[in-house]
């Protein structure tokens, strides 16, 4: 049996770990593994490289993806799909492991409901897919995000200021939250919930009142004014239509310092939540999900995608991948509330 395998989307740590199970499980069991480079555009260049154990020797610690990514959409165009398809048949393939984030996976239901037999590895550091409890990648991020607030206590401290701290997640705040709790913010801000500027700096203001004359507030590069849109890097839109965010951060500092009179400074984590080592969580479900796909290949179960529910691995149809977005859960967002101000 001939198994192919791509990343695609935003890199992120835990893709190496899954790479390496998917080979090694696969060999164990008598397969071969191809390959495919950078996403869906290695499919349709037919960009492939032989996956055998000495290419996965070594990778597990490693951030990245060693096949690279892209975040080409073969939906784009009508002859894309074609040679997708015929690329598939060509490299013999008799199963592809898709591992990415809603666009990779959806462009994988796409090409099972025309008949590829694809499984699913979900993958994204903003940890928004709602049919997995956990994706692979967020847990790093938020120690990152995490180590990176609390360095910033220390400067703020001494200076007596506002940081103001700007992650990752896109259109879901569960980063900042998590590193929020765990790096002790004092506001965090996310798209879940409106910005309110008045209490951000009431928020602020309080904390000053009581003798902390520093503070640290995280936002999610998602968060917006009440009545406000998302702030955004450039106009122009990906293959699959997605804005790249970025910049409520600078636009938040000026309004607090002007607000509230005391000198602030934004930092924005950006891709450094997304590089490095991964942590042991992410190599572990990485490793976990890669040996569920195999074991679903191998019982002819496709069009499907590995899952977390609770500690278990389970699966999930591809269609409800894709369904819906997982919001920060907002019981979670109470107990960070606890510490605001
Ligand atoms: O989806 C992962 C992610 O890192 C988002 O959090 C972020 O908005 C986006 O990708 C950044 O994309 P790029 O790497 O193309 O700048």
């Amino acid at each position: 049996m001939r198994i192919g395998i791509l990343t695609g989307g935003g890199d992120c740590p835990g893709l190496n770990p899954v790479i390496r199970a998917v080979v090694r499980k696969a060999i164990n069991e008598g397969c071969e593994v191809i390959g495919i480079k950078n996403g869906w555009k290695g499919l349709i260049e037919k960009d492939v490289i032989l996956l055998d154990l000495q290419s996965v020797s070594g990778i597990l610690p490693k951030g990245g993806t060693i096949l690279g990514t892209s975040r080409t959409n073969p939906y784009k165009k009508p002859e894309d799909v074609k040679k997708v398809k015929e690329n598939y048949q060509n490299l013999g393939l008799n199963a592809l492991v898709a591992v990415g984030g809603e666009d990779t996976l959806g462009v994988a239901y796409k090409l099972s409901k025309e008949g590829l037999k694809i499984v699913g590895i979900p993958k994204t550091i903003d940890n928004d897919l709602s049919a997995t409890d956990y994706t692979f990648g967020f847990d790093t991020a938020v120690n990152i995000a995490t180590e990176c607030i609390d360095r910033l206590h220390t400067t703020a401290e001494s200076h007596h200021r506002i940081i103001v701290v700007e992650v990752m997640g896109r259109h879901a705040g569960w980063i900042a939250t998590e590193a929020g709790i765990a790096g002790g913010a004092d506001v965090i801000l996310i798209p879940e919930v409106p910005i309110d500027i008045e209490e951000v700096c009431a928020l602020i203001k309080k904390r000053h009142n009581r003798g902390k004359t520093f503070s640290i507030v995280v936002v999610a590069e998602g968060a917006r004014f009440k009545e406000g849109q998302v702030v955004t890097h450039e106009e122009k839109l990906d293959e699959f239509g997605h804005v790249r965010l970025g910049g409520i951060g600078e636009v938040l500092g000026k309004i607090i310092e002007e607000r509230t009179g005391f000198e602030t400074r934004v930092v924005v984590l950006g891709h450094l939540q997304r590089g490095g080592t991964p942590t042991a969580f992410d190599r572990v479900l990485g490793t976990r999900f890669g040996i569920k796909a195999v074991e679903l290949i191998l019982k002819q179960e496709f069009g499907k995608m590995v899952s977390l529910q609770g500690n278990k691995i389970a699966t999930v149809p591809l269609e409800k991948a894709v369904e819906e977005l997982k919001p920060v859960d907002m019981e979670l967002y109470e107990v960070a509330k606890t510490f605001f101000g």
